[in-house]
């Protein structure tokens, strides 16, 4: 056999083989072509060997069993033809499919991350431990790439599991922890890492008297034992389940609940084969392609230090002082206390910065499975939090993030005041939704350390940071923001400065042109209609609501200046604030909230905006409103890769896709205009040449319309 390069073969007791999967190229284990390769080979050596009581397969990393298959090349792949797709599906499910035929018990020790392919293979083998210290997750996250378990979860899941069990974690994506994989009788035995192998051979012995195994294997090859009312009743709510989750815009999960259903009465064989068609007509779709990209905008944005300089290491951020006990303050002090740093919170007004604390403590203190307050967690997390009554007890943070009332005079009083009393090396920051980083460093003595760190409402739940970096802000003061953004588990990405920045500029265009649309004769309820179902989590008209529409007219207004040409200074949103309308935060804005809950066509507001309707109100198709809405996105998105206010355009399609929830099915804002092609949008462009400037291709995407450009290739 040629040099064993990912996995090592050995013998315990004699008659126990041992399988460890050691890829050295990193520091998890994956599944590639070349690691099945070898696995086949170890099984072609292991079938004829008389001499064993068992296999055990286990991983050599700590904390890290398979973290699935090797997506790179799945992306290689997605233009092959159907036929060479189905070979590499069968391959690896026929592969793991032996480990269930072996003359000898096959067990899974499972270790830490166990998912995708990794949990196919364990579900293949007789029998599976887990450890119960190692943060085991068990799991089939491939319908979020837009696929299923192609290698035989489908198959083995309802079999080992239960189909009700198979038909949650398959079509969830969401990962067991092991205490979850123990209930659902996913594993023998749950033992700290130590003694995984000991516990594993424990199994082989066991069963090798009990024979039970044979017995199941047996079972497991047949169908399902599971009545036909049984199986109507499951179908029947899950797809309901399915729909309402997906919006009927990701056909994977429903997808691998019907080949599941459908094959609940067939023999394993069959119901693979069932699984591989399946599978194979997901492969390469447009949606399965635009979520493999948005895998790899993570998994880019994940290793990216914000710099292109490998000589510059980020600053240690262990200790964090939050001024502006606000709304946003709160949700930053929180975030940054949930990953164990210290925090001081102070506010110019004493009662704000006692609800404040408050705030931060119920967040903090908050424990999903109680659905309520952890005491003992509240009082670690108090240990941390320190409200400060002085700038003495601000001064000694190595981070200082200023989330104070949005007026720029007010914000530079409080730097002079700081700034001469923070140690050299302290960073501070502005959380600044709308003014020039720049002009704010403007009177400071360090610029140097100072930068934006702009969060996105509410912290706890989006994802996105925005770091700014101003004229003279250095890199080392960037890298060190963008590694304390990703410590307390956020996705930043490095904006240079600029009005709106990158994701405020982005949604200007689109929330301004709802207005103009409203105003050309579009009825509201169609413009929302649009955007939802090009898969926006809610239509431009709820996002004003959600935003405020006195923040939203604030930060249009800062945008106009900057953007006359293109920028439409609509009187709907001053109407509306002058009305007292401020939104979801008042409970009228768009709409009504009175019930708190969704917004509800509120007559008062519709009749007050009605005036501002043109007097020959035009007719829209619901094609055009959605190319009113998202082209001048992209035409905004092209000036803003020409300015450099990005370093890669896949920055822009994170940047939307965390910050206000662009539809992933769709890849991202650029995946998708690549998807169209620039000469295509230039078209689509085209009847909307009278509303001037905003509908106008940009030079950069005429010239992409000659030359066949793409974003991607840039
Ligand atoms: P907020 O009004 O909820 O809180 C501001 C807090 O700052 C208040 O408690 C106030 O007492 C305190 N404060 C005012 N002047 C002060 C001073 N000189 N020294 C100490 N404390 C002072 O405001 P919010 O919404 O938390 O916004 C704060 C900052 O975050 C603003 O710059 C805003 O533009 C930005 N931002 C807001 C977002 C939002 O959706 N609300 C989103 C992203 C950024």
């Amino acid at each position: 056999m040629a040099d064993p390069a990912f996995m090592k073969l050995t013998i315990e007791e004699k008659d126990v083989a041992v399988l460890t999967l050691d890829d050295p190229r990193g520091s998890a284990n994956v599944l590639s072509q070349a690691v099945l390769g070898e696995l086949e080979q170890h099984l072609n050596d292991l079938e004829g060997r008389k001499d064993l009581a068992g296999l055990v397969i286990r991983s050599g990393k700590p904390g890290v069993f398979i973290v699935g298959a090797d997506i790179r090349e799945f992306l290689a792949g997605l233009g092959a033809p159907r036929d060479q797709i189905l070979g590499m599906i069968n391959r690896g499910r026929q592969l793991f499919q032996r480990l269930s035929k072996m003359p000898f018990v096959t067990v899974t020790a499972i270790e830490g991350q166990c998912v995708g392919g990794g949990a196919e293979m364990a579900l293949w083998c007789d029998r599976r431990v887990m450890s119960s210290d190692s943060k085991a997750m068990f799991g089939f996250p491939e319908v979020k790439l837009g696929l299923l378990p192609g290698w035989g979860g489908t198959v083995r899941a309802p079999r080992v599991l239960g189909l009700s069990n198979a038909v949650e974690i398959v079509t969830s994506g969401e990962s067991i922890d092991a205490k979850t994989a123990a209930a659902m009788g996913l594993v023998s035995d749950l033992v700290p890492s130590a003694k995984l192998l000991p516990a594993a051979i424990q199994v082989i012995r066991s069963e090798q008297t009990g024979g039970q195994w044979q017995r199941d294997r047996k079972r497991w090859n047949g169908p399902l034992n599971i009545s036909d009312t049984e199986l109507g009743f499951l179908g029947a709510t899950a797809s309901a389940f399915i729909q309402g989750q997906t919006g009927g815009q990701y056909p994977a999960p429903l997808a691998a609940l019907e080949v599941m259903l459908e094959s609940a009465g067939s023999d394993a064989d069959t119901a693979g084969a069932a699984e591989a068609e399946a599978m194979a007509s997901l492969f390469g779709t447009p949606v399965n392609r635009a979520l493999i990209n948005v895998f790899f905008l993570t998994d880019r944005n994940k290793k990216d230090t914000g710099i292109d300089r490998k000589d510059v290491k980020p600053g240690a951020i262990k200790s964090v002082a939050v001024v502006g006990a606000g709304i946003m303050g709160q949700g930053i002090a929180a975030a940054s206390l949930k990953r164990n740093l210290s925090v001081t919170l102070a506010d110019a007004v004493p009662d704000a910065l006692s609800k404040g604390v408050q705030q931060i403590l119920e967040e903090v203190a908050y424990d999903k499975e109680k659905k309520g307050p952890d005491a003992a967690k509240a009082v670690r997390y108090a240990g941390l939090l320190n409200p400060a009554t002085a700038d003495a007890e601000v001064a000694p943070a190595d981070l200082v993030i200023e989330a104070i009332v949005e007026n720029p005079e007010v914000k530079r009083q409080l730097y002079a005041r700081l700034e001469p009393q923070l140690s050299p090396q302290a960073i501070l920051a502005s959380n600044t939704s709308t003014i020039p980083i720049s002009k704010l460093a403007e009177s400071l003595k360090r610029p140097e350390r100072f930068c934006g760190i702009h969060f996105f409402n509410p912290v706890r739940k989006m994802p996105l940071v925005e770091v700014i970096r101003g004229a003279k802000t250095s890199d080392e003061t960037v890298a060190t923001a963008v590694a304390y953004a990703k410590n307390i588990g956020k996705s930043p990405i490095v904006v240079n400065d600029g009005p709106g920045f990158l994701v405020n500029r982005l949604l200007t265009p689109y929330l301004n042109e709802a207005l103009e649309l409203f105003a050309d004769g579009a009825e509201m309820k169609a413009i929302e209609r649009a955007a939802k179902e090009f898969g926006m989590p809610m239509g431009p008209f709820t996002l004003y609501d959600v935003i405020g529409l006195d923040t939203s007219f604030y930060a249009g207004r800062v945008m106009y200046e900057a953007f006359p040409d293109r920028t439409a200074a609509s009187p709907i949103l001053p109407a509306l604030v002058k009305a007292g309308r401020l939104g979801q935060k008042n409970g009228l804005g768009f709409f009504s909230y009175k019930d708190r809950g969704r917004g509800a066509p509120d007559p008062a507001a519709n009749e007050l905006i009605k005036q501002y309707v043109n007097k020959n109100p035009q007719k829209f198709t619901q094609e055009q409103i959605t190319a009113r809405l998202f082209l001048p996105m992209v035409l905004e998105a092209t000036r803003i890769l020409e300015a450099k206010v990005v370093r890669d355009p896949r920055d822009v399609d994170l940047g939307l896709i965390f910050g206000v929830g662009f539809p992933p099915f769709k890849g991202g804002l650029l995946f998708w205009a690549d998807s169209l092609g620039a000469a295509k949008i230039v078209e689509m462009l085209a009847p909307f040449e009278n509303l001037g400037t905003r509908m106008k291709p940009t030079p950069m995407l005429v010239e992409m319309a000659k030359t066949g450009g793409k974003f991607y290739a840039t």
